[in-house]
Parts: C-alpha cells; sequence; structure tokens
C-alpha cells in the first residue's frame, strides 16, 4: 500500500513534523436495483463456478483481488465483501432484469468472501461487460459483523463507456474517479484470464453509512 506523506516545517521552532498523510477514501456508488433478492446456494468467492452444473461460465475468466484498508493503510480483517454483476452476455440474474438475454446456469452472479488478517480478499469472476446505459461494472457492498454496509462499484479500465456512465459520473474528485477503475490485464494463472486488483480504502468509520 502506498500511502502518501504529508510534512510541516516550523522553522521557527526548528520542528519538523512529519505527519503521515490520509489515504483517500474510495468514494461510496448507488447500491443499484439488483442486489439478488435471494442469495444463492453455491455463495462463495468463485463466480464462475456453481455447484451441480458444468463450468465454467461463459465469458472472460477474471480475477480481482486486493486489500481492504483504513485511511492510515491498516488492513481491515473480517470484513465481509459482496459483490455481483451482469453474466458475460450483460444480464442480472436478476428477476426485474428484463433483457432478452441468456440466463447462465454456470454463472453464480453473486459471491461473497471475508478479509483475512492482513486485509486481502480474492473473487474469481467473468469480466463484466456493459448493459444499456451502464459500463462495465462490478457492485461491492462491505460489512462488518452485520453492521451497514458501503457500498461502491469497480469499473474496467480503458472501457469507452466510462466516460457517459451517470453512476461513476457523480464522483467529481478525478483522484476519488480513479481510485474505481482497475485495469484488467493478463493473467499469470492458466486458468484465468485477466486478473485486477482493486483496493478499497473505507472511511474514519471503517464502515460507513449507506450513502
Ligand atoms: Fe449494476
Amino acid at each position: 500500500m502506498l500511502l502518501g506523506m504529508g510534512g510541516t516545517l516550523s522553522l521557527g521552532a526548528l520542528t519538523l513534523r512529519d505527519a503521515r498523510a490520509d489515504l483517500l477514501a474510495t468514494p461510496p456508488q448507488m447500491e443499484g436495483p439488483f442486489y439478488p433478492p435471494r442469495l444463492p446456494l453455491d455463495r462463495d468467492n468463485d463466480l464462475t463456478r456453481v455447484d451441480g452444473h458444468e463450468g465454467p461460465a461463459y465469458g472472460v475468466v477474471t480475477d480481482v483481488s486486493g486489500h481492504i484498508v483504513d485511511v492510515r493503510g491498516a488492513p481491515l480483517p473480517g470484513v465481509l465483501i459482496e459483490i455481483w454483476q451482469v453474466n458475460g452476455y450483460g444480464r442480472y440474474h436478476h428477476p426485474d432484469d428484463r433483457q432478452d438475454l441468456p440466463y447462465d446456469p454456470s454463472f453464480q452472479g453473486y459471491g461473497r468472501t471475508v478479509t483475512r488478517e492482513d486485509g486481502a480478499y480474492g473473487f474469481r469472476t467473468v469480466r463484466p461487460v456493459p448493459y444499456p446505459g451502464r459500463a462495465p461494472h462490478i457492485h461491492f457492498a462491505l460489512s462488518r459483523d452485520g453492521g451497514k454496509k458501503f457500498y461502491t462499484q469497480m469499473y474496467v479500465a480503458g472501457a469507452p463507456e466510462n466516460a457517459s456512465d451517470f453512476v461513476l459520473g457523480q464522483v467529481r474528485d478525478p483522484r476519488a474517479r480513479d481510485a474505481l477503475i482497475v485495469p484488467l490485464v493478463p493473467s499469470p494463472v492458466a486458468d484465468s484470464t485477466l486478473t485486477g486488483r482493486f483496493d478499497i480504502v473505507l472511511g474514519h468509520t471503517p464502515v460507513t453509512e449507506e450513502p
């Protein structure tokens, strides 16, 4: 974790204070309408395989991992991370998604995991694809001990739809916006194609009010 450094030099008192600046908190994003109404029976952190179905899911298999830290850079263990997104065809596994696109029984649609002692997490999913009105994105919800959830969304670097996405566009600060946009690069492991790193900095209250 790269920490920004800040310092105050007071010549009068001949003191040098080297204060560690806070990290920029990851901006919240709306929950959106497609959180699953009922969680799938298979709800682990591999969305590309579903118990009882031939796999893998349709799409470009993509590993997304990172660390959850507070604004001082301290790792946050024990954070429940939930993700959900469209399948490889661009459809949510949600009854309110009425697009005429295939349902993929081998795609889990939703997954969850808990951060380790070092704040690390990881998911295997498919690369999110755009759907009408939205850039490719993955929804994230973070919570601890059943508390209120912090919602945000991860976007894919280089997606042309990012420029016009109305949810991403609500983040005005360019640095905060960049914190939500993740490059997906070729994966070093054989069973996935792409990999990306999405670190999340939770604000002073580790899991904040809903936006
Ligand atoms: Fe969405």
